[in-house]
């Protein structure tokens, strides 16, 4: 068979499609146990992984030195580049949301300029964009959440999973954009050279997840 080069978000997320995988019989002891590396080839020679930032995933998929990535569904509204999404992996989930204390309410159906704080400035211009508003968008790396606490923004757009840092920081969901979850995604050039492999693979991850 072609060998197939994956991308993972490192992280839980390529914890969790390791296991996936190693379910379906394709294992990686290169990747057990406490590395730095970042380069890896599955047991069997078929398969090699590369663990990747988040936002780096759909560049090495897009660029194909990846046939697919593994990704959270806001990293590729974020990077919107040429890839195909192919399947919702079901884990992950989270809500991509607008949140902030909530007397903030009513500034955002006021008209007014609203200062949003993010790590997602795509997803967030483009959301109050549709929805008729306008924004000034401040771009965070990390810790959104202390924009409204400090006083550098209105509201964030971020994401929600269990609730529990804007619980604890006074900060609340305003609105819900778009539920997110992991994603498989591939590139276009390789969804043709290797489509048997690719497609064969995405099946028996399709009825694994279906288990
Ligand atoms: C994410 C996100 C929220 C938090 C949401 O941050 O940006 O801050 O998780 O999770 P919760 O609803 O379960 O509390 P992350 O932990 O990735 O860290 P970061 O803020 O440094 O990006």
């Amino acid at each position: 068979m072609k060998q197939i080069t994956f991308a993972l978000a490192k992280g839980r997320l390529a914890e969790k499609a390791m296991g996936i995988l190693k379910d379906l019989g394709i294992t990686c002891k290169e990747m057990e146990g406490d590395t730095r590396k970042l380069l890896f080839t599955s047991d069997d020679g078929n398969y090699r992984f590369f663990l990747s930032k988040a936002s780096d995933v759909p560049t090495y998929v897009d660029h194909g030195v990846a046939d697919i990535g593994i990704v959270g569904k806001d990293t590729i509204l974020e990077e919107n580049r040429e890839v195909y999404e192919v399947l919702d992996l079901g884990f992950g989930k989270c809500m991509m949301t607008v949140a902030g204390e909530p007397s903030k309410s009513v500034l955002l159906e006021s008209g007014q300029l609203i200062r949003v704080a993010t790590k997602y400035p795509m997803i967030a211009k483009k959301y109050f964009d549709q929805t008729g508003r306008s924004v000034e968008i401040i771009k965070l790396h990390g810790s959104v959440e202390l924009g409204p606490i400090v006083g550098l923004s209105d509201v964030i757009v971020d994401i929600v999973e269990s609730g529990k840092t804007l619980k604890e920081n006074g900060l609340v969901v305003l609105e819900e954009i778009e539920p997110l979850s992991a994603r498989c995604i591939v590139n276009s050039a390789s969804f043709k050279v290797k489509h048997q492999e690719i497609n064969t693979l995405i099946k028996a991850i399709e009825a694994r997840l279906g288990e």
